[in-house]
Formats: structure tokens, sequence, C-alpha cells
């Protein structure tokens, strides 16, 4: 096996920072150890309103692992994730290990050129529909991977989650400490190397729609807009439940998310019926016979929106330096 160039797990962590997460937290911490790389969860950056039990974070490290996986595919490297949880290390969510080379696909380019370009677009979209075959895709994604995805649209499940995506808004909207929390994560500099910037979020909404964006996500300061009236809502889930599905079901979504931008589409989050325990356990239910769904993505048409910075890879990295073991 070629060993990697040693910036190349350096690169390979540029990718994995540009991952999704909750008001843009970043709430991971990379450890390179020879030729693995391990993915942690920074505590400290777990939202304790929206997210207690650091069910998001988890989410958002998983995307992150599996965007270092797709830059070491792209230069032909191929990897393991362990994502086994290790009851000694509750924080230790994911090990990338090396495992070989591998002959580079086109799809390994498109994903990895993908991971730049992703970002959360919180603006109307087009009433334009998502074809058949763009919707396969997406789901095979999300099975590579462990995951699956559901359709609203295909499942009949549309009117009742974006009823409960709506009921936790208005929860939400009445929580003072959730609006703090989220208030303290809103950015007015466009280069903040955390939060969410002004110019990442969408205008207030015009007349009735569909599905209910974060309103703290809206900027008053735009004129209001329509919003697309029938938009395609996908629900991520995995079989397993706990811990270890979350980090799967972060890799899972985050190749979803790359295929659909790989493919011209955009995409948001909807994820307030996660995080208002009144809706979380209705949600719950309606998955049950599925397994547990983990997010809900909104997926069409829409121009490109503006990306959001990150911290350093620098700022989230440490090296284990581990004594040389002389050769015998
Ligand atoms: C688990 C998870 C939940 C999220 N929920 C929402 C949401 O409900 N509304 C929203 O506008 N963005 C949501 N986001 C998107 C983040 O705010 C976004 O990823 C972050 O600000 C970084 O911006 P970017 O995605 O454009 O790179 C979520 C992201 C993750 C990973």
């Amino acid at each position: 096996m070629s060993r990697p160039h040693p910036t190349m797990f350096e690169q390979a962590l540029a990718s994995a920072v540009r991952a999704p997460s909750p008001h843009n937290t970043q709430p991971w911490r990379f450890v390179l150890d020879g030729e693995t790389i391990e993915v942690w969860l920074d505590r400290a950056r777990v939202l304790g309103v929206a997210d207690p039990l650091a069910r998001e974070a988890r989410l958002s490290c998983g995307a992150a692992a599996f965007n270092a996986v797709v830059h070491l595919r792209a230069h032909g490297l191929a990897t393991t994730v362990r994502t086994i949880p290790d009851p000694g290390k509750p924080d230790l969510l994911a090990v990338i290990r090396l495992d070989g080379n591998r002959k580079i696909t086109r799809t390994d380019r498109e994903l990895a050129e993908a991971v730049f370009r992703r970002h959360t677009n919180r603006r109307p979209f087009l009433d334009r529909l998502v074809s058949p075959p763009l919707r396969i895709a997406l789901k095979s994604a999300a099975l590579q991977e462990g995951g699956q995805v559901e359709y609203l649209d295909a499942s009949g499940h549309f009117s009742t989650v974006t009823t409960l995506v709506r009921r936790a808004e208005a929860l939400q909207e009445n929580d003072l400490a959730f609006q703090a929390e989220t208030a303290s994560w809103m950015r007015h500099e466009t280069e903040a190397p955390d939060g969410v910037p002004t110019i990442a979020t969408g205008p207030p909404p015009y007349g009735a729609r569909a599905v209910s964006l974060r309103a703290s996500h809206a900027n008053q300061g735009l004129p209001p807009r329509e919003f697309e009236q029938d938009p395609l809502l996908a629900a991520v889930l995995t079989r397993d439940r706990g811990p270890h599905a979350e980090v799967r079901a972060g890799m899972a979504m985050q190749h979803v998310l790359l295929t659909a931008t790989a493919a011209g589409l955009a995409t948001s989050f909807l994820s307030q019926p996660f995080e208002t325990p009144q809706t979380r356990d209705a949600l719950d239910r309606i998955f049950d016979g599925l397994g547990q769904a983990h997010t809900l993505l909104r997926i069409g048409y829409g121009q490109p929106t503006a990306t959001t910075a990150r911290r350093a890879p620098a700022d989230v990295l440490t090296r284990r330096v581990t004594p040389d073991v002389p050769a015998r």
C-alpha cells in the first residue's frame, strides 16, 4: 500500500470541516494517529437546549467523517470506518483507517468536489420536480452508508410530518431558552468562523406555505417571497437506534446531500420536530416500523447561495505522538 503524503490527512480534514452542523456549531475534534483519523464529539459545542442528547451533534460528526472518506477515496485511498461504540470513550465516534488503494471513479471525484459547493439553502426553491432517477440515486446514496431515505410524498406522511414541523416551530418561537440559544449562534460578519451569518439566511415567507423553515433563520430585512408549494421532503432513517446509529445516519445524510449537490440540487433542513419532546415522540411513532428517523431534508432546485465559513482544520486537530517501536 502506498503511504499517504503527510498532508493528505490534513486535506481530508479540510473536507471534513465543511460538514453541516446545527447553527454551524462544528461540534467535532479530530485526532491524527499514524494511519487513522479519529472523530471525537466536542461536548462544549453541543446545543444544550435544542440538542441536549447530542443527537444532531453526532449526525454532524458522522457527516464530517464521511467528507474525510470522500476526500481520501477521490485520491485513490480506500478506508474502513469503525463506528462501534467504545463504552470507555463515549465521545470517540468514528475511527477512519486507510485500507489499501482503490480505483478512482467519476462519482468519487464528483462527491469530493461537491463537499465545497454543498450549502444549506434557506431561500425559495423552484416549482420543478426532482426526477424519479434522481430520487432513486439519493435513496441509493443513503443505503450505501447503512441508512435509508423515505420520501414523505411517497410514504403518505407529508401532511402529518409538516403539521409536526409547524407545531414544533410554534413551540420553539415561544421558548425563550431556545430563542436565546439560536440568537447566540447568529452572526453579522460574513466570515465568522462559526455560527450562521446573515448572508446564509432566507427571506421571510409570503403567503401560505406547505413547510415552515426556522423563523429565526429568516432575514426580516429582505422582502417576503413565496416559497415552493410542493417541496420534496425526505427523512433519513436507520434501522438501528442510539448513538452509533446517529453517526451512521450522519454519514448517510451527507452521502445524500453530496449526491444531491453533485446533481445540481439545493438542500436545507427541517429539524424543529426532532428538537421538542412533544413532536419528537409523535415523529418516532410515525416511522416506528422503519427504524429511527434522524433528520428531515428539503430537496429541490434553487439559485446557489453563499457558503458559510468554518474554523480552520488546525484549530480542531490534535496529533497523537506514538513513540516509535523499534523494528525487529
Ligand atoms: C443535524 C442538523 C440539523 C440542522 N437543522 C437545521 C434547521 O432546522 N434549519 C436550518 O435552516 N438549518 C439547519 N441545519 C443547517 C445548519 O445550520 C448548517 O449546516 C450550518 O449553518 C452550516 O452551513 P452550511 O450547511 O451552509 O455549510 C442543520 C444541520 C444539521 C447537520
